[in-house]
């Protein structure tokens, strides 16, 4: 868990603060696929997860309509958590051209796999319902898979405080319906009335968290990058969080990236 650190910098926002018509980071998604191996949890023939390593809890699992996974290196620590790839089988007779387009919620690796998706996903890179469930029984396929844009069209990002949080002592929080290609890189809460921000440690997954938090509403910052282009900025959300936040509320932080 985040210890204190008393000697985190106190960093002066005013000069991170970017224009809202710079968001528009919609980048094309990777055009080259990369040849790799799927397979699929049990148990999960609707949903995902909700034990993921990203932290998510429930959305984890049912998020993108339970078509989500666990990666193994594209899990890179939590920085994958949110990421979204489009993987489709390789197997002429039973996989779409398409495949499926899923959201990373966890982390683990089965038999030199870069995927395990939720078995949801797994059958819908099927031709048919009957070819995924032929896919089901095959267990491992050969897939393809790129980097794709996630769309969330009608959700704002959202900062979901972890049940885990203890107000006003320590918060922890996931940061819901992460959009575009980029990943979340670094987050900084900010104090909107003196706007001095503190950079947060990542707990663990997509779990931020910091001891002693300020007090006060709150501005949670998103630093965006990690795309290939080199491309990093500062996201300034349009909401704040209140100053009596709790545990297990959401908070629409009133901004959409794509
Ligand atoms: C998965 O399903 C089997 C059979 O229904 C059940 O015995 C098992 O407890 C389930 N495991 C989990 C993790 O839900
Ligand atoms: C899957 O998620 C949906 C939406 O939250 C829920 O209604 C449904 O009960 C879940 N299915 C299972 C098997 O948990
Ligand atoms: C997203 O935020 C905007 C304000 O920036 C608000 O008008 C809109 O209703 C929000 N959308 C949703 C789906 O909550």
């Amino acid at each position: 868990m985040a210890a204190d650190h008393p000697n985190t910098p106190l960093l002066i926002m005013a000069v991170f603060i970017p224009l809202l018509h710079q968001f528009s980071s919609e980048t094309a998604a990777a055009t080259t696929f990369t040849r790799s191996r799927a397979a699929y949890y049990p148990n999960s023939s609707e949903n995902g997860t909700a034990a993921g390593a990203c932290g998510y809890g429930s959305y984890g699992s049912t998020i993108n309509g339970g078509d989500v996974s666990a990666a193994s290196d594209l899990y890179r620590s939590g920085v994958g958590c949110g990421a979204c790839y489009q993987v489709r089988c390789v197997n002429s007779n039973y996989c779409s051209d398409n495949g499926v387009t899923i959201v990373i919620t966890d982390s683990g690796a089965s038999g030199g796999t870069d995927f395990i998706l939720s078995q949801h996903a797994f059958a819908r890179m099927g031709q048919t319902t009957d070819a995924g469930k032929s896919l089901l029984d095959l267990g491992f396929v050969d897939i393809d898979y790129r980097r794709v844009v996630c769309n969330y069209p009608n959700k704002n990002i959202t900062v979901k405080i972890d049940e885990s949080s203890n107000y006003p002592n320590y918060l922890a929080f996931v940061i819901e319906y992460q959009q575009g290609t980029q990943d979340i890189i670094a987050v900084q809460l900010c104090e909107t009335v003196s706007l001095t921000c503190k950079l947060l440690d990542r707990s663990h997954g997509a779990v931020w968290a910091v001891v002693s938090p300020p007090s006060g509403p709150l501005s949670v910052r998103m630093l965006l990058g990690g795309d290939g282009d080199g491309e990093e900025s500062w996201v300034v959300p349009a909401n704040n969080i209140p100053a009596s936040w709790s545990a297990g509320a959401s908070y629409d932080t009133g901004i959409q990236l794509n």
